[in-house]
């Protein structure tokens, strides 16, 4: 049984083919006729609608599942939700607070499970990083990936998803923010390298790819002031992007906080490539869920 929690749960030959298929020009429907489980214990707009699509355009139901409904850990444990949700749906994909729900959902072992964001990782985010990195500059080609701000569930998934297919990357971050020891245990192990700093004009000099994420993510809403305070001078703005490589593109997840990590001039820059970024969501979805409803009819053979 395969599982999507984070992006390294693939292995690098997998990634490239998720990537391939994201792209396929004439998808095959191998959703035809089977459900879905969407999951969200947050709000989405990106992540919702992208994945609802790509199950469409892959033959199958996408049903969304308010967490209410279903009450995990409180109406009944995490496990019995999948054991049941497998009964009715091929793959259930969820956004959840703690990591460690979506690790036992897995564990449960009875349907393929994808992480649709979590406080560590969201690596469906990563996947359409990835690939348009890869329209845009060419990963091949690609020099250095910088990430300026929090590091975050963002940044862990898109460091990984570089190390793996041998993206040097930087990333900055005020202290208190900075990646931890395990994050960067994580990421090397992939094979890659990552400089990490606390001066932007560093972690940017030459970069190909500038990305910056919300400086106070889901859930840590309580934390706002005192963020706003410690990421000070870490706003992604039009001097730091002339540090960068003349060619390089300004990456986001969305949504952004305009004024904040990012300022207006450089997000409407025709650098930005924002929307191809989210846009890409909805492909890089449907190459993911092609290769891993594959992989659940292996297990069925
Ligand atoms: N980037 C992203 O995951 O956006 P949503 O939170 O809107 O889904
Ligand atoms: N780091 C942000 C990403 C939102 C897509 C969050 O977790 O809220």
């Amino acid at each position: 049984m395969r599982h999507f929690l984070e992006i390294d749960d693939l292995e690098v030959e997998e990634l490239q083919l998720v990537l391939q298929l994201s792209v396929a020009t004439k998808p095959q429907r191998v959703l035809d006729g089977q459900g879905v489980a969407l999951i969200f214990e947050k709000p989405s707009g990106r992540t919702r609608n992208s994945m609802e699509m790509a199950v469409v355009q892959l033959g199958g139901h996408p049903m969304y599942i308010k967490p209410d409904e279903l009450g995990i850990d409180s109406r009944e444990t995490a496990e019995d939700v999948v054991r049941v949700m497998a009964g009715y749906h091929r793959i259930l994909a969820a956004r959840v607070f703690d990591h460690g729900r979506l690790e036992r959902m897995a564990a449960a072992d009875a349907m393929p499970i994808v992480n649709l964001l979590s406080d560590l990782a969201h690596p469906m985010q990563a996947l359409a990083d990835l690939l348009t990195i890869e329209q845009a500059i060419g990963l091949a080609k690609v020099g250095k990936v910088a990430y300026v701000g929090d590091a975050n569930n963002v940044w862990r998934s898109l460091a990984i998803g570089c190390s793996m297919l041998g993206i040097e990357t930087s990333v900055a971050s005020p202290a208190g923010h900075k990646p931890t020891e395990l994050d960067l245990d994580r990421v090397l192990s992939s094979g890659g390298s990552v400089q990490v700093t606390d001066d932007p004009r560093e972690a940017v000099e030459g970069a190909d790819v500038v990305y910056t994420d919300v400086w106070t993510s889901m859930g840590q809403e309580g934390e706002k002031s005192e963020r706003l305070d410690a990421f000070s001078g870490f706003t992604v703005d039009t001097s730091l992007m002339e540090v960068a490589s003349a060619s390089s593109i300004f990456m986001h997840c969305l949504p952004a906080h305009r004024g904040e990590e990012v300022t207006d001039e450089v997000i409407e820059s025709p650098q930005s490539r924002v929307f191809l970024q989210a846009h890409n969501r909805m492909h890089s979805a449907r190459g993911l869920l092609s290769w891993i409803s594959g992989e659940v009819s292996k297990n069925d053979q």
